[in-house]
């Protein structure tokens, strides 16, 4: 029951256990993720849209993204924790991909960086690689840059796109990626791109064919009713009992039968006395 390092990652990749990794955002949550016993946190840029109700991940800053990964590192204390590089903190140039990349880890206090992009990134993920710091890679569906994708949409479905995304694949592995998320990917290109290389796949809408699975937290445990994705296993409706638990709150405190006594602090009456002069 110790920390999770890149090795004991590597080694259920090696004998062909699946490894398990979701989102989290904050202390509480990454706290319970961490008491489940899943190989890996993601401190995910998709809290642009979870926490912060934007419509996509393109406003993330590297301020927020710092401040969310320290709060997650403060919930676990196992897991492994991988933190997103937002948009804009990269592509620039390799030296402000090092530099934001050494700031995820001395800042955040992460594990590892994500970050989004194929072999025309190569030369920014290789950069960040050599310094020693380990990178996840992020292909398919990459909603950074999903306005040029023509929105969220499904990646590699048809034999020249899976053969592209599979030299993007190789690209980021040679970089020095030790594992690779494919997102939005039909289960057959997945686990052609999965057989061909010797790092694992985290898969997110990609099929039971990847060496992993990552979901969005929220996603998972339904704590939202209006918009499920096709990928996403609801585990839980939790909305349906926060709502509910809301609710009762509510009515209770109109109807004075909240508080009661045993959630009151109560005095003697002698104690009371001067104050009621
Ligand atoms: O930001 C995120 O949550 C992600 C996962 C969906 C892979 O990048
Ligand atoms: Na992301």
């Amino acid at each position: 029951n110790k920390k999770k390092t890149v090795l004991d990652i590597v080694k259920k990749y090696k004998d062909g256990i699946p490894i398990s990794m979701v989102t989290a955002y904050d202390f509480t949550s990454s706290k319970m993720v961490d008491k489940a016993g899943m190989d890996m946190i993601l401190v995910g840029d998709s809290l642009g849209m979870v926490i912060n109700g934007e419509s996509g991940t393109t406003s993330v800053t590297m301020e927020q993204m710092i401040y969310h990964c320290k709060s997650v590192m403060r919930g676990s204390k196992k897991s492994f924790v991988v933190g997103d590089m937002p948009f804009g903190s990269f592509e620039t140039s390799t030296k402000d991909a090092v530099s934001n990349a050494i700031r995820l880890i001395k800042e955040g206090g992460v594990d590892a960086i994500k970050i989004e992009g194929g072999k025309k990134q190569f030369q920014n993920i290789k950069a960040i690689c050599d310094t020693g710091i380990l990178v996840v890679g992020h292909i398919g569906l990459t909603p950074q840059t999903s306005t040029s994708l023509g929105g969220f949409k499904l990646q590699g479905k048809t034999e020249q796109e899976a053969l592209s995304l599979l030299e993007d694949a190789k690209c980021l592995q040679e970089a020095g990626c030790f594992a690779i998320v494919l997102e939005m990917v039909p289960h057959a290109t997945a686990l052609a791109i999965t057989k061909s290389l010797s790092i694992p796949t985290i898969g997110i809408g990609a099929g039971n064919g990847t060496s992993g699975q990552v979901l969005v937290y929220h996603d998972l445990l339904g704590l939202y009713s209006d918009f499920v994705p096709k990928f996403c296993k609801q585990y839980a409706t939790l909305s349906e009992n926060i709502d509910q638990s809301l609710k009762n709150y509510k009515n209770e405190v109109e109807s004075r039968e909240f508080p009661s006594p045993i959630h009151s602090f109560s005095m003697k009456e002698s104690e009371l006395s001067p104050f009621l002069d």
